[in-house]
């Protein structure tokens, strides 16, 4: 029997009594859709998904994101083109170098962000499958971006409902320093324009739409913009907002990046093993081009 449990007072819910293996039929992705609009993030355990399982069930649940937003030049190590690979292995499975410029990068995933708002077309759910856990660290955190919104003083939702912002991956890797783009990559992680406030499509409830991969507000300063993006992120991250997950092996966490935002927590990456997988689905369309 499926049951839905929440994790947190505001969202963030587990649901158990599934087996994902199998791919589920429309009954069962609508009740996750369900769960997913209410909770906005979904965490179910044990599921014993091998690759080809894990790329079977997101299939079901939507259509894919067909490209990786990653620093490239290595062969990917896994077999799936669409599988995200979130991990400290290289391609041999041993543990990365400790200058190598994928780590560096990969470090991005520490800032509070939402995945593929650098792209014209975001992502809507992340679904993120636990392989191997490192014994302490690197849990996962995850914000609510409408409750946030709906904590704003009514001036600030006024100044900020119309804004747009520019998103992009260099934005988010020159906040640590991070700036060693070839020029191929730079061309390719041009700026995208994405609202500020959106409204979610799968409850119609407003939520902020904010990232680390955001460089400028259009029409601002930047100065002025960073400073107003700063000040929103650290209010929508405010710990009543935020659930943490302590992952365990085949954990399955499902995030809605239209109404949330997450990051990585630290752990001992020179000595342990963290190898995550994710899927990853395409949002309808640009921000701009859905109802505010
Ligand atoms: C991701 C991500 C955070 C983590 O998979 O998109 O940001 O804890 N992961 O690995
Ligand atoms: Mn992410």
């Amino acid at each position: 029997m499926i049951k839905i449990t929440p994790l947190h007072p505001v969202f963030a819910a587990e649901m158990t009594g599934v087996d994902l293996r199998t791919p589920p039929d429309a009954d069962l992705v609508r009740q996750i859709d369900d769960a997913m609009n209410q909770y906005a993030i979904l965490a179910i355990r044990e599921q014993l998904f091998d690759d080809h399982q894990q790329v079977a069930f997101a299939k079901a649940m939507g259509p894919l994101e067909r490209t990786r937003g990653v620093i490239d030049g290595h062969k990917h190590r896994l077999q799936y083109d669409e599988m995200i690979d979130i991990s400290n292995l290289d391609t041999d499975d041993s543990i990365m170098r400790a200058d190598d410029r994928r780590r560096m990068f990969n470090l991005g995933n520490h800032l509070w962000h939402s995945d593929s708002s650098f792209k014209p077309t975001p992502a809507k759910y992340s679904m993120l499958h636990a392989r191997v856990i490192p014994p302490e660290g690197g849990e996962t955190e995850f914000a609510d971006m409408r409750a946030a919104w709906d904590a704003l003083p009514e001036a600030t939702q006024a100044l900020v409902e119309n804004l747009v912002c520019d998103h992009s991956l260099i934005y988010s890797r020159a906040m640590l320093g991070f700036d060693a783009f070839t020029p191929e990559e730079r061309t390719a992680f041009e700026p995208v324009p994405q609202r500020l406030v959106r409204r979610h499509a799968g409850s119609g409830r407003r939520s902020l739409y904010l990232s680390a991969h955001i460089g400028t507000i259009h029409g601002w300063q930047r100065p002025e913009a960073m400073a107003l993006i700063r000040e929103l992120t650290e209010h929508a991250t405010q710990r009543q907002f935020v659930y943490r997950h302590i992952w365990q092996p085949h954990d399955l966490v499902i995030w809605d990046n239209r109404c949330t935002m997450h990051r990585a927590r630290p752990f001992d990456d020179r000595r342990y093993k963290r190898d995550m997988r994710r899927m990853t689905l395409e949002d309808v369309g640009p921000t701009l081009a859905q109802p505010a």
